[in-house]
C-alpha cells in the first residue's frame, strides 16, 4: 500500500499492526492513532507547530529525574491524572473519594505512634489531625496502615528543602487503633503552586492559568481486603478550592480547620499557644465487593 492521503493514512496505519497478537495493544495502538490523527486533521498544525510540540515534549523528558516528573505534572495540569482516577475508583455509597498521588510521595515513611508530632522542622501553626478508619459496612479497621504528607505554612514540602529541613518533615505513617481511630500532630499547611521552572510552567503561563494546589492534607490507606485509598483533605478556607491546578478537589474531601486557644488539647495534652484541629471519617471499599 502507498500514496496514502489525509482520508487515507489513518486505516493504513491501523492496518499495519492488525497481525499483533495481544489484544489490548491492538485496541490501544488504534485509538490512539485514530484520535491522534483527528487532532491533526482538526488542528492543521504548521511544520513550526509540530517541531515546537516535538521540542516540547522533549524538554519534558530531559527535565525528569529521580526527583522531577515533568510527564505526570503534564498528566496533572491537562487533568489526565484525575480522569484515569475517575476511570478507576468510580465512588459508590458512603466510601471516601480519590484524588491524585501527586509527585511528593516517598515509598516506605518513617512510622510513627499515634498521637506523634510530625511537623519536624516544618514551621506552622500547630494542628492536631484526628479521624477514623471503616469499611463501606460500617465496621471501624483497625491496623489500617496511614500515610500521611502535607507542605509546610510556606507551600513547601519536605523534599523540596530537604537541606534546610536536616531530613524528613510533615510526612510519616500511623496505624489505625483497635477502633479504627488515629490522631497526630503537625503543622497547617498552605496552598502552593505546582512547579512552574519547566515546560509544564510554560504550558500553564500560555494557556493563561495559574498553578496553585489549594492547601490539603495528603492521605495513602491500606487494609486487608480494601482497595487502596489514595486522596486528600483540602481546607475549607482556601482560596484555590474551585480552580486546583490538577483539578482534584471534590466537596466530600473539604473540611474545616477549627482554631482553638491555648489549653487541654482532644489527646489530653496541655498547649500553651493556640492550635487547630482537623477530622476526617474514611470509609474504605471493599475490595470483593468492587469486583462484583
Ligand atoms: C501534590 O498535591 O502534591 C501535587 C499533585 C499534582 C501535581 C503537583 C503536586
Ligand atoms: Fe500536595
Amino acid at each position: 500500500m502507498r500514496n496514502f492521503n489525509e482520508k487515507t493514512i489513518t486505516d493504513a496505519v491501523i492496518q499495519r499492526f492488525s497481525s499483533s497478537t495481544d489484544p489490548r495493544i491492538k485496541e490501544v495502538c488504534t485509538s490512539l492513532v485514530k484520535h491522534l490523527h483527528d487532532f491533526v486533521r482538526d488542528i492543521r498544525p504548521s511544520y513550526e507547530e509540530w517541531e515546537y510540540a516535538i521540542d516540547f515534549l522533549t524538554r519534558t523528558g530531559k527535565i525528569c529525574d529521580g526527583n522531577r516528573q515533568e510527564f505526570i505534572l503534564l498528566s496533572d495540569t491537562l487533568g489526565v491524572s484525575m480522569l484515569v482516577d475517575a476511570v478507576n475508583n468510580p465512588t459508590e455509597g458512603p466510601v471516601t473519594q480519590s484524588t491524585v498521588l501527586g509527585p511528593f510521595f516517598v515509598e516506605d515513611a518513617e512510622e510513627f505512634a499515634l498521637g506523634a508530632n510530625i511537623a519536624g522542622g516544618m514551621k506552622g501553626l500547630p494542628a492536631y489531625v484526628s479521624g477514623s478508619v471503616s469499611s463501606e459496612d460500617g465496621s471501624p479497621i483497625a491496623g489500617a496502615a496511614i500515610d500521611v504528607w502535607h507542605s509546610d505554612d510556606a507551600g513547601f514540602y519536605d523534599v523540596q528543602q530537604l537541606e534546610t529541613l536536616g531530613g524528613n518533615a510533615g510526612r510519616g505513617r500511623f496505624y489505625s487503633d483497635e477502633n479504627g481511630k488515629f490522631h497526630f500532630w503537625t503543622i497547617k499547611p498552605t496552598c502552593y503552586p505546582v512547579p512552574t521552572d519547566g515546560p509544564v510552567g510554560e504550558m500553564l503561563t500560555a494557556q493563561g492559568r495559574h498553578p496553585w494546589r489549594p492547601a490539603h492534607l495528603h492521605y495513602m490507606i491500606q487494609a486487608p481486603g480494601h482497595r487502596k485509598l489514595v486522596t486528600h483533605i483540602f481546607d475549607r478556607a482556601d482560596q484555590y478550592l474551585d480552580s486546583d491546578a490538577v483539578f482534584g478537589v471534590k466537596d466530600e474531601l473539604v473540611r474545616d480547620y477549627v482554631d482553638q486557644s491555648a489549653g487541654v488539647a482532644p489527646d489530653g495534652t496541655k498547649r500553651d499557644a493556640p492550635y487547630c484541629t482537623i477530622t476526617y471519617e474514611f470509609v474504605m471499599a471493599k475490595k470483593a465487593a468492587r469486583a462484583a
